[in-house]
């Protein structure tokens, strides 16, 4: 098992009054699984992938990742788990404007022990993954929208994550470039064993993993 939540919960305070976001949510997921989570929109799923990564607090409940303890940790040692640990990969590609490719797929090595080379290196063996050699010195407004999402998700893997959390990842691309980045993460998941939790709306999307969640208001069912 790499991943479990036992009864977590998220409430956002708001001046309209509180959000029951995620209600008593539990789940465990295994080394090499591709867990597909679906739901109605405000159902929860974008809270439950920023409350995996540590990037809101849970309100109560617990998260171990590999045995790190999400929920009660520092948020230094937080930041040091989500850069060794996650490759978050979003709808909107959130690429930085002014730098390439392949400085984009660099960004998360920028506190990381190997030389600039090598750095370099790695990069561009992720971009020869997602096949974008050719456009490694490219900015993200020089790449089309399935280019810029495949420079994410590159830029996810850069750390040798334990896991992706991607939510929404075909969210902006047409059917046919939405199956090259379905089929991309799947190998992914396959070459790489990296463990993938996807968040989609799209039945289609939704079969490409080996497991389903469904949100409903919150919660699991
Ligand atoms: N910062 C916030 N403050 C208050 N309420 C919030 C906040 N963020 C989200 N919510 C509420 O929490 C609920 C869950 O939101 P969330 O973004 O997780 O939904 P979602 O399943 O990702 O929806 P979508 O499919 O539309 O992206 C929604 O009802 C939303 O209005
Ligand atoms: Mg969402």
């Amino acid at each position: 098992m790499i991943l479990k939540t036992n009864n977590l919960c998220k409430q956002y305070q708001h001046k309209d009054g509180l959000v029951d976001a995620l209600n008593h949510v539990s789940f465990e997921v295994n080394e090499g699984d591709f867990v597909t989570i679906t739901g109605a929109s405000g159902s929860g799923k974008t809270t439950l992938l920023l409350s995996l990564a540590g990037l809101i607090h849970a309100t109560s409940g617990e998260i171990r990742i590999k045995d790190f303890d999400v929920v009660n940790a520092s948020d230094r040692k937080l930041s040091d788990f989500r850069r060794k640990h996650i490759g978050f990969v979003m709808q909107s590609f959130a690429l930085i404007p002014y730098l390439t490719a392949i400085e984009n797929v660099m960004l998360p090595l920028a506190i990381s022990k190997f030389k600039k080379e090598q750095k370099y290196q790695k990069a561009l063996a992720l971009l020869k993954l997602v096949d974008l050699e050719n456009r490694k010195n490219h900015l993200p407004s020089e790449l089309s929208a399935g280019q810029q999402q495949r420079v994410a998700i590159a830029r996810a893997l850069v750390n040798s994550p334990t896991l992706i959390l991607a939510d929404e990842p075909t969210g902006n691309l047409d059917p046919s470039l939405s199956t090259d980045i379905l089929n991309l993460l799947k190998k992914i998941n396959k070459e790489e064993k990296i463990t993938i939790l996807m968040v989609t709306h799209s039945p289609l999307a939704a079969e490409f993993g080996n497991r389903k969640i469904n949100l409903h208001n919150g919660c699991i069912n």
